[in-house]
């Protein structure tokens, strides 16, 4: 799992897998910053956890092969990147699949500031989806979605807290869908059968 904050989702995933039958272990946690909740959520629960930062390395590839490096060093079968505010790269691409979770509804906007575009624009639904991740910025086929209202007067925060609270309960489910029973993608259409 890569994170970069909170770890609101994280806490969702770690919370879903103490249920056997649920199907998904959480190996490990990485981020690109210290510091941060999400790596205290994963210590408190005894998940092993790794920092690898972009300024450590020479170039942004050189950061890439390091983390798929490190993802790799745990073996998992399945890469979440919930809240990891990073573009991945070709290294960790080609190594693992990967599912993230975004705070719109793709491909309405994309990008960092998801929620306060939505917001600026003016739409009266957003929502968030898991998608896979390919090589662009939140373009990968898309897994599942759910949509909340923008009610008056929302701002930034209490919009994104509506999103999360039906970002988190989403995420699990497909994660643990995925860990259970894999995935065929043909075109950008995903099938959990
Ligand atoms: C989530 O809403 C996630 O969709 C968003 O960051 C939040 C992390 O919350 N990700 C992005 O904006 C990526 N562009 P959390 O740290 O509490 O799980």
């Amino acid at each position: 799992m890569l994170v970069s904050g909170t770890g609101s989702n994280l806490q969702a995933l770690i919370d879903a897998a103490a249920d056997p039958g649920y199907g998904v272990e959480v190996v490990a946690v990485g981020a690109d910053r210290d510091g941060i909740q999400g790596l205290e959520r994963a210590e408190r629960h005894g998940i092993p956890t790794f920092v690898c930062r972009v300024g450590d390395h020479p170039d942004r590839s050189g950061w890439d092969a390091a983390l798929a490096a490190q993802l790799t060093a745990y073996d998992p079968d399945l890469v979440v990147s919930a809240g990891f505010m990073k573009i991945l790269g070709e290294a960790v691409l080609t190594a693992h699949t990967v599912v993230n979770t975004h705070p719109a509804l793709l491909p309405a906007f994309p990008g960092a500031h998801a929620v306060a575009d939505a917001l600026a624009y003016g739409v009266r639904v957003t929502g968030c989806t898991a998608h896979l991740v390919d090589s662009g910025v939140d373009t990968g086929p898309i897994l599942a979605q759910t949509a909340v209202p923008v009610e008056d007067g929302d701002t930034e925060e209490s919009l994104h807290e509506r999103i999360k609270s039906v970002e988190r309960p989403l995420l699990v489910d497909v994660v643990g869908r995925l860990a259970r029973h894999g995935h065929t993608l043909t075109d950008r259409k995903v099938t959990i059968p």
